[in-house]
């Protein structure tokens, strides 16, 4: 597994050496009567860093989202969302099924931005046929491609003025930090809510934390338990993320230049390549070639999810070296220019 060139994404890391080592050391508790000091720390941790007044600990990101749709949404209630955003794609609409609310998605600019008149144009009047709509939800970064920040502003600040709330799906925020360098409570202003994973490029091996104000948090809390998140001896995992905040976010930085790179030695072989913003690359594959490039990475120990549209995501273990290994696995392919995969 060790020697594997895994770029199917950034959840697949491995807590590094250093990182055990916190987790084994971890003061514990239970967190479900608030006792666990490490659990209470790195929300204490992340609620400073973020400038927000409470933060609270997940097991994952679906569960900090569904939780904070949760909170601000009641049942009949809609929120608005990208067609493309996790939210939407996948997360077995959770907050339809278990939450009672309706998703009204919306489609992306190509940057991936929802056009505020688009936002504008989904909003329900008062009206007795329609739902009430109570949510802005958007995602940051989104396909690895970071927001502007005055887009966020003008989203959040138009929402509000809507009388709507505003959450951040920001499971991997922490890229667009490192790629802007921008400070966190930047990042993260204008938003009632943000759902922030450890378990995404930054190395740890599960949990979430979702900010928010004091009574946003408290009734999250209760979410969190209704949907089987109350964990008992977290600060094992809580440790970990402790450790991914000191240590692993500004070498996200690497992973932005390797994906770099790797955009770049694709198209030299003559793929289309989308530029990739932060740590995940597009590249088309011709339909014919997807099954057969598929066995022939995998004979090489690269796994990724080839598709017609194929995502290749760079991560703490996918070093320079691995991704120069996956780069001449791409070029061993046989025959790029084949009609047929079964040609070569
Ligand atoms: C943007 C985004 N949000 C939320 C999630 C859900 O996180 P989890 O897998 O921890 O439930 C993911 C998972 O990949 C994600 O990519």
């Amino acid at each position: 597994m060790q020697n594997l060139i895994d770029l199917r994404s950034d959840t697949v890391t491995r807590p590094t050496p250093g990182m055990r080592a916190a987790m084994a050391a971890a003061e514990v508790g239970d967190d479900v009567y608030g006792d666990d000091p490490t659990v209470n720390r790195l929300q204490a941790v992340v609620a400073e860093r973020f400038g927000y007044p409470s933060a609270l600990f997940f097991p994952t990101g679906t569960q900090s989202n569904l939780a904070a749709l949760m909170t601000h949404c009641g049942r009949g209630d809609e929120f608005l969302v990208g067609q493309d955003a996790h939210i939407h794609t996948s997360e077995q609409g959770g907050a339809a099924v278990l939450g009672g609310m309706m998703p009204q998605p919306l489609q992306h600019a190509p940057g991936g931005e929802i056009p505020i008149e688009r936002i504008a144009h989904a909003i329900k009047p008062d009206d007795v046929h329609y739902v009430r709509t109570r949510l802005l939800a958007l995602e940051n970064t989104l396909g690895g491609r970071v927001l502007p920040a005055d887009y966020l502003r003008a989203a959040t600040d138009f929402a509000h003025g809507r009388g709507l709330r505003a959450h951040l799906d920001g499971a991997r925020l922490f890229n667009a930090i490192v790629k802007l360098n921008v400070d966190e409570p930047a990042a993260a202003a204008g938003f009632d809510s943000v759902s922030l994973c450890l378990s995404k490029g930054l190395g740890a091996p599960a949990g979430t934390v979702l900010l928010g104000e004091d009574s946003f948090i408290g009734q999250a809390r209760r979410w969190r338990k209704a949907l089987g998140g109350g964990m008992r001896q977290a600060g094992i995992l809580a440790a970990a993320g402790l450790y991914a905040l000191e240590h692993h976010v500004q070498r996200l930085a690497e992973d932005h230049d390797n994906a770099q790179r790797l955009a770049a030695g694709l198209r030299a072989i003559g793929l289309e390549v989308e530029q990739p913003h932060t740590n995940m690359v597009f590249v088309d594959i011709p339909e014919n070639h997807v099954a057969a490039l598929s066995a022939h990475l995998a004979e090489r120990g690269v796994l990724a999810c080839i598709t017609p549209h194929t995502r290749l995501v760079t991560h703490l273990d996918a070093p320079r070296s691995k991704i120069e290994a996956a780069l001449q696995a791409f070029r061993a392919y046989p025959d790029w220019s084949s009609e047929s995969s079964g040609s070569w």
